[in-house]
């Protein structure tokens, strides 16, 4: 099993994974790559068993920055990350994801659903009469970055910013080719700006800010609840979390619409179908292709050792194409109403922006998908980000032939089909 070898990196790989990914889960299901030692795990049952599998820890900083080149210090970016979330076990974990996850409960993020529709009306409202759209800029980038900030009680006003720093923080993260040391400086710039900026934020919360969930951060650091460290890295990790992975949801199903012309029209013809489509989007062309864990202890996996240490890369992208799993599974079906994937991981760490995330993507498709039928894409065949860890386009601009950009929303009311994120924490 070991002689076997997989190319992750090639063009033809980023293009479509799905064969090689369908290979390794037949050939060699934990496949540890013999260049960086990490052990890749493709299938749904094994993906899901060390999801929720105490022994491995969510604490791989120390993995994130073996790669980084000596000269660039990394000591501020280690900082804000040992506090994050994502990145914390056990009681730990529990205690700051009541606090972190606070503004992300099923009612909590019902209450966003008219605000959303409103952000995303305003956004197409503005593209108004446009015979072109760029998916990323104009849509997929600004709206989840205009919704969290609202959701957070950050001023609107610094969108483009905050942006633009979690990009930086995202393509170093993602592994992305091209000159590291470079890249983790940016990154390193752009959270040491963010964490001054959360800093000025919480230190001039207004008065009216009573009630929101960065009032909630400076009240709990005020109470000793929280220490400033782990305020200031959550703050940045919900900022982070919730721009890149939504902007890819939402340019990837764009382009499984537009690729599945007659699911396309299904979900014409039938519009209560559009949160199944969203799922089947997180299925079909999972934003967090890879998520990783460290063992804490020796264990076996499909024949092969695993030992205290090693990075176990846990591939989403491959457990929900498992046809173990799912019927027929690389075709993009919008009826499939497959809650199972594992698009947002699950057990403890399940993605608390879940449900958020949905919310988002099933407003703007709501108002998309009319306008779709009439449109191509006209930046050329889709080019992938070139990491496997991430699938989301580089560019997707699309033109529309006869219509212009309208007001055209589908559907009638969904707001109680909106999906959460809190459900499927145990599932
Ligand atoms: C389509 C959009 C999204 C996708 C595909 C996604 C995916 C994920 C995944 C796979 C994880 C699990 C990571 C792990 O177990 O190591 C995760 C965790 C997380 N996500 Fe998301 N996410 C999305 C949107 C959001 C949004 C909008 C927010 C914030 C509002 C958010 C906040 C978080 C946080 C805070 C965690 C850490 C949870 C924990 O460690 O307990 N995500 N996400």
């Amino acid at each position: 099993m070991s002689s076997t070898q997989f190319d992750m990196r090639g063009p033809d790989f980023i293009h479509n994974p799905y064969p090689t990914y369908r290979e390794m889960r037949d050939r060699a299901p934990a496949w540890r790559d013999p260049h960086t030692g990490h052990v890749f795990i493709t299938r749904y049952d094994d993906v899901l068993g060390i999801l929720k599998d105490p022994r491995f820890s969510s604490n791989r900083i120390a993995d994130r920055i073996k790669r980084v080149p000596d000269d660039v210090d990394v000591s501020r970016l280690v900082d804000l990350l040992v506090d994050r979330l994502v990145m914390t076990d056990g009681s730990r974990h529990r205690d700051l994801r009541r606090e972190v996850g606070s503004a992300f409960t099923a009612a909590k993020v019902r209450s966003y659903a008219s605000g959303t529709d409103a952000m995303v009306r305003q956004t197409f409202d503005s593209l108004r009469e446009q015979d072109t759209l760029d998916v990323l800029n104009d849509l997929a980038l600004p709206v989840p970055s205009r919704v969290i900030l609202s959701v957070l009680g950050l001023p609107p006003r610094d969108h483009q910013r905050l942006r633009e720093w979690a990009e930086d923080f995202y393509l170093w993260l993602a592994h992305s080719p091209g000159d590291i040391g470079a890249r983790t400086h940016r990154a390193v710039d752009s959270m040491v700006q963010m964490s001054d900026y959360v800093d000025d934020e919480l230190r001039a919360l207004p008065s009216g800010g009573e009630g929101t969930y960065v009032a909630r951060m400076a009240a709990n650091l005020a109470a000793g609840e929280m220490t400033r460290n782990e305020v200031t890295a959550n703050l940045i990790g919900v900022i982070n979390a919730a721009h890149e992975t939504t902007t890819s949801l939402i340019a990837n199903g764009t382009v499984c619409l537009l690729e599945h012309p007659g699911e396309l029209q299904r979900l014409i013809a039938e519009p209560d179908l559009i949160t199944s489509a969203v799922e089947e989007m997180l299925r079909f062309e999972s934003p967090s292709q890879i998520i990783s864990r460290i063992a804490a202890e020796e264990t076996e996996i499909q024949g092969v050792t695993i030992r205290p240490g090693d990075m176990v890369a846990l591939v989403l992208g491959s457990a929900n194409r498992d046809d173990r799993v799912f019927v027929d599974p690389d075709s993009f079906d919008v009826r499939r109403n497959e809650r199972q994937h594992l698009a947002f991981g699950r057990g403890s760490h399940f993605c608390t922006g879940g449900g958020l995330a949905s919310l988002e993507v099933v407003s703007i498709f709501r108002q998309l998908v009319p306008l779709l039928p009439k449109a191509r894409i006209i930046s050329g065949p889709v080019q992938w980000r070139p990491t496997p860890a991430f699938r989301s386009p580089q560019q997707l601009v699309i033109e529309f032939d006869s219509v212009a950009i309208t007001i055209a929303e589908f559907g009638g009311d969904w707001y109680g089909q909106v999906p959460t994120a809190e459900g499927s924490i145990d599932g």
